[in-house]
C-alpha cells in the first residue's frame, strides 16, 4: 500500500484517536498561568514527558501531535520524545502552522501563516521520523463574519500546506476550526461550517491533494457558547453528521474532531452520540464513508494538567486522569460511553 495511505489508516485505527499536545509556547504558558505553574521550558518538558510516558496510552491513542519545542526535547532517561512515542507504538506528528495573524483589511479576522520555508522544515521533520502534521485555521462567527475573503485565504493556505506535506511524505491533518465564541444558534454554525468545508475541499481538489492520504480535523457543530438555547446530544450529532456527509468526499481517510474548549465530558458524550446516532436523515457513524475519531487537546489534557499542577509528585494521578479521558473517548468510538463511567474507578 502507498505509505502515506498506510499512515493515514494507522492514525485512524479502530478504537483509537489522537492526542493534540501541540500548544505553542504562548498557549501552553497561558494554560500553566491559570494553574499558577511556572512558564519555563523545563516545566513544559516535564509536563509533556508525563503525557507521552503515560503507561498504556497507545491502547487508546494512535498518534500525538507535538510542538517543535517538544520534538527537540528529551525525557529524563535521555531518549528523545520521538523515540519514546515511537517505541510505545504512537505515531509522531508536528504542528506546522505559525499561528493565526490579523487578516489585512478584515478587522476581527485572522489568516494562518507559516508557508514560507515550509518545504525545508518538512524535510527536516521527515528525517527526524515525524509521520504526520497539523495546520489550524480559525474562523469566527459574528454578524457578517466569517467574510468570504477569510474563508478563501485560509482554505488556500490549508491546501498549500497539505500538498507540501504529501510531497514530503507526511500525512496532513487539515484543521479549519469554526470557533465556538459568540451567541449564534446551531443552524448558523451549520451554515458556516458547510461553507468553510466546501471551500477547503475545492482548494484541496484544485491543488491536487490526495484525499486518501489526509485527515480532516473539524469542529463539532454547536451553538455559540453565549447562546441561550441549549442543544441536545442528538441535535449536535445530527447537525454534525449531516453537514459532514454533505461536505466531505468519501475518499478522505478519516475525520478527527477537535474539542474547541468544550467541557471534556461533554465532548466525549457528543462523540458518543455520533456513534449511536440513528435517524431517517443521517446514517449512524458506522455507516458513514469515513471513520470518526477524536483529536482532542484540552478535552484530553485539561484534567491531567490540573492534577499535575506543576508538581511531579502528582505525576501518577495526572497520568491516570489522562488515561481516563483517553479510555472514555475510546469508549465513545464504540458508542458505549455513559456518564456513569466518569465515576472514579468505573473504567479503571
Ligand atoms: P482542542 O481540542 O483543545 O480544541 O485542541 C485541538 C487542537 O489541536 C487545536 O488546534
Amino acid at each position: 500500500m502507498n505509505p502515506l495511505i498506510a499512515t493515514a489508516q494507522a492514525l485512524m485505527a479502530p478504537g483509537k484517536g489522537l492526542l493534540a499536545m501541540d500548544e505553542s509556547i504562548g498557549t501552553c504558558n497561558r494554560r500553566f498561568a491559570e494553574l499558577a505553574i511556572a512558564p519555563t521550558e523545563e516545566a513544559r518538558r516535564r509536563y509533556r514527558q508525563l503525557l507521552v510516558t503515560a503507561p498504556g496510552l497507545a491502547e487508546f491513542v494512535s498518534g500525538a501531535i507535538l510542538f517543535d519545542e517538544t520534538l527537540q526535547q528529551n525525557s529524563d532517561d535521555g531518549r528523545s520524545f520521538i523515540e519514546v512515542l515511537s517505541t510505545a507504538g504512537i505515531l509522531v506528528g508536528i504542528k506546522l502552522d505559525r499561528g493565526a495573524k490579523a487578516l489585512a483589511g478584515h478587522p476581527d479576522e485572522r489568516v494562518t501563516e507559516g508557508l514560507d520555508g515550509l518545504r525545508e522544515r518538512l524535510q527536516r521533520y521527515a528525517a527526524q521520523g515525524v509521520r504526520f502534521a497539523k495546520w489550524r485555521a480559525v474562523l469566527s462567527i459574528d454578524s457578517g463574519l466569517p467574510s468570504r475573503a477569510c474563508i478563501q485565504v485560509n482554505a488556500h493556505a490549508l491546501a498549500r500546506y497539505a500538498a507540501l506535506c504529501q510531497e514530503a511524505g507526511l500525512v496532513p491533518i487539515v484543521e479549519p476550526e469554526v470557533l465556538m465564541a459568540g451567541g449564534h444558534a446551531l443552524a448558523r454554525c451549520s451554515e458556516v461550517t458547510a461553507e468553510v468545508l466546501h471551500q477547503v475541499f475545492e482548494q484541496l481538489h484544485q491543488q491536487g491533494v490526495v484525499l486518501e492520504s489526509m485527515i480532516l480535523k473539524p469542529n463539532m457543530l454547536l451553538s455559540g457558547e453565549d447562546c441561550a438555547t441549549p442543544v441536545s446530544l442528538d441535535e449536535v450529532a445530527e447537525a454534525t453528521l449531516s453537514c459532514l456527509r454533505r461536505s466531505v468526499p468519501a475518499a478522505v481517510a478519516g475525520i478527527a474532531f477537535l474539542s474547541g474548549g468544550q467541557p471534556a465530558e461533554l465532548a466525549t458524550a457528543r462523540l458518543n452520540a455520533m456513534h449511536l446516532h440513528k435517524s431517517a436523515l443521517v446514517a449512524p457513524a458506522a455507516a458513514l464513508p469515513w471513520p470518526l475519531t477524536f483529536s482532542f487537546g484540552r478535552a484530553l489534557q485539561q484534567p491531567a494538567l490540573a492534577a499535575w499542577a506543576g508538581d511531579d509528585g502528582n505525576r501518577v494521578i495526572a497520568q491516570t486522569a489522562l488515561l481516563h479521558r483517553a479510555r472514555c473517548n475510546a469508549a465513545a468510538l464504540r458508542g458505549t460511553y455513559r456518564p456513569a463511567l466518569e465515576t472514579a474507578g468505573a473504567l479503571a
